[in-house]
């Protein structure tokens, strides 16, 4: 494998938790046989590393070394739940910018049993924002918090990233999934860009879709999707049942792209529940490895592979997760299905469609870095005051709250977990102890830092535990918060 290093693409590995020793074992062993020309680096990463007390799951020489390559094949890794870690492969892909996660979906009928045939599908998910932003907050005894964070430019470069993948894939058809009927300024925004620079591409035909039906949809009628673009909660959620409705998790691999860094990895996990036993199905990671070689320019072994891999499930040689009597020959384990795919290297595909993939394939963003455009005329006209308060009625805390008011800055509203209390409110509504007081001040007038600061101490002075504030501002006259529920 390492001879003639000048010819070879140096890349880093990392064989992860439960079932990624055995399929990157496998992996690895079909991209030597292929004849890939690659070195290794390799790391560890996951749950040896938090045992070892790094609690980040990565150590400072792992970095240097995906600093290093640029091209990173993962493993799956078990993420402990809760408690004081962070999800690695979250940071991993925020600290290298890796902005975009690519998930390609196929079905494989009539050779993979599916509910559906004829899916393929690509599913582009913004990988850094949204509430994957893990700023949480425990604020009251009662009320935990976690801030969902969607910024313009992230979200304008993830928009053009699959406007152009789509272009450069010959994909007719992009989808844009979000909740904007909830989320007004968030999913709001996310969907105000899409339309924006959809505009830009009138041969690409375009729709939207709210999550939950388009989460239904996905399941009940895949055939209608191309691509689908969505923030990154969705998308995690979509390409886990987009994987699944075509024959299993196990299939699909993904690539999570920047302008520098490239990840690439199964979009399953470490499924503890079968690892070590010879039972887990490399596909995911292989098909992942296939979309590297591409990016790395050598997409004449990755057709070798991918073609290969179809004549194998042409044959019915199945691991357990797509193996079905009435389609399947012969159930395999990890390593033979592995051996399968090696001994038909150089065939091709006899039913499905033959693979060949040359430079236009790539998943590397091909646009110019985005221009930030100039910022919008802000003006602050409120503060929202959250408090933590344990009293019973909204007419008690307005009372403490209305002692607290400025000249000019004073309470409009109270709710209590978003739902508007004050003034009015209904018996029903449930409290807990986090509360809201919305202090505004009249058209034309504006508050600045100094009266916040003030009011806040009279707020103190009352007595009252403040948790946090949000200003209340407008961009260009138009309003940057939302109302209170039954506002
Ligand atoms: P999972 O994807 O690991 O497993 C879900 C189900 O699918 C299990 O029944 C499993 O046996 C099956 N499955 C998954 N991959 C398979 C394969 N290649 N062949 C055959 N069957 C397969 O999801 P789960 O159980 O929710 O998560 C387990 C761990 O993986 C958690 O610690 C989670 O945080 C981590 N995880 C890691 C990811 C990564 O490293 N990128 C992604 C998703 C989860
Ligand atoms: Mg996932």
């Amino acid at each position: 494998m390492t001879q003639a290093a000048s010819k070879n693409t140096i890349i880093t590995i990392a064989r992860g938790d439960g079932i990624g020793p055995e399929i990157m074992s496998a992996t690895l062993e079909i991209l030597a046989a292929a004849g890939a020309k690659l070195e290794f680096e390799e790391i560890q990463i996951g749950k040896s590393v938090y045992e070892r007390g790094h609690s980040s799951g990565i150590e400072p020489s792992s970095w240097a070394s995906l600093r290093r390559t640029k091209v990173f094949l993962k493993a799956p890794i078990t993420t402990p739940q809760g408690g004081g870690f962070k999800s690695l492969n979250v940071t991993i892909r925020k600290t290298l910018g890796l902005y975009a996660n690519v998930r390609p979906c196929e079905s494989f009928e009539p050779f993979v049993a599916t509910k559906h045939s004829g899916i393929n599908l690509v599913i582009v998910r913004e990988n850094e924002e949204d509430l994957y932003a893990g700023i949480e907050h425990r604020q009251t005894d009662e009320v935990v918090q976690c801030l969902k964070l969607i910024s313009r430019p992230g979200t304008e470069r993830i928009v053009r990233y699959a406007f152009e993948y789509a272009k450069r894939h010959g994909r007719k058809f992009v989808t844009c999934i979000t909740k904007d009927n909830i989320m007004k300024l968030t999913d709001g925004l996310f969907h105000k860009v899409f339309d924006e620079l959809g505009a830009q591409y009138p041969e690409i035909k375009q729709d939207h879709m709210i999550v939950d039906i388009g989460a239904a949809k996905l399941a009940s009628d895949p055939q209608r999707f191309d691509v689908i673009l969505a923030p990154n909660l969705y998308g995690d959620i979509l390409s886990d049942i987009a994987a699944e409705v075509t024959g299993s998790v196990g299939l699909a691999g993904s690539a999570n792209v920047g302008d520098e860094v490239a990840m690439f990895e199964a979009v399953h996990g470490s499924a503890p529940d079968i690892a070590g036993q010879n039972l887990a199905n490399p596909s995911g990671l292989l098909n992942a490895a296939v979309l590297m070689l591409v990016h790395i320019g050598q997409p004449e072994i990755a057709a070798t592979i991918k073609n290969a891999w179809l004549l194998t499930l042409e044959q019915g040689i199945h691991t357990g997760d797509i193996y079905d009597e009435t389609v399947s020959k012969q159930r395999v384990g990890t390593k033979e299905f592995a051996k399968a795919v090696i001994g038909n290297l150089g065939q091709l595909p006899q039913h499905l469609p033959v693979q060949a993939y040359d430079s236009s394939d790539t998943d590397r963003p091909t646009h110019a870095k985005l221009e930030r455009r100039l910022p919008a005329r802000k003006e602050t006209v409120g503060v929202d005051v959250f408090v933590n308060w344990r009293g019973d009625t909204a007419e008690d805390l307005a009372v403490q709250l209305q002692r607290a008011n400025l000249e000019h800055l004073k309470l409009t509203m109270i709710t209590n977990r978003g739902v508007k209390v004050w003034p009015g409110g209904f018996p029903e509504t449930f409290r807990t102890d986090h509360w809201r007081g919305r202090f505004s001040v009249p058209e034309g007038l504006s508050v600045s830092h100094e009266d916040i600061v003030r009011l806040l101490s009279r707020v103190a002075l009352e007595g009252l535990d403040f948790i946090k504030t949000e200003n209340l501002c407008t961009f260009d006259g138009e309003p940057g918060f939302s109302l209170g529920q039954g506002q």
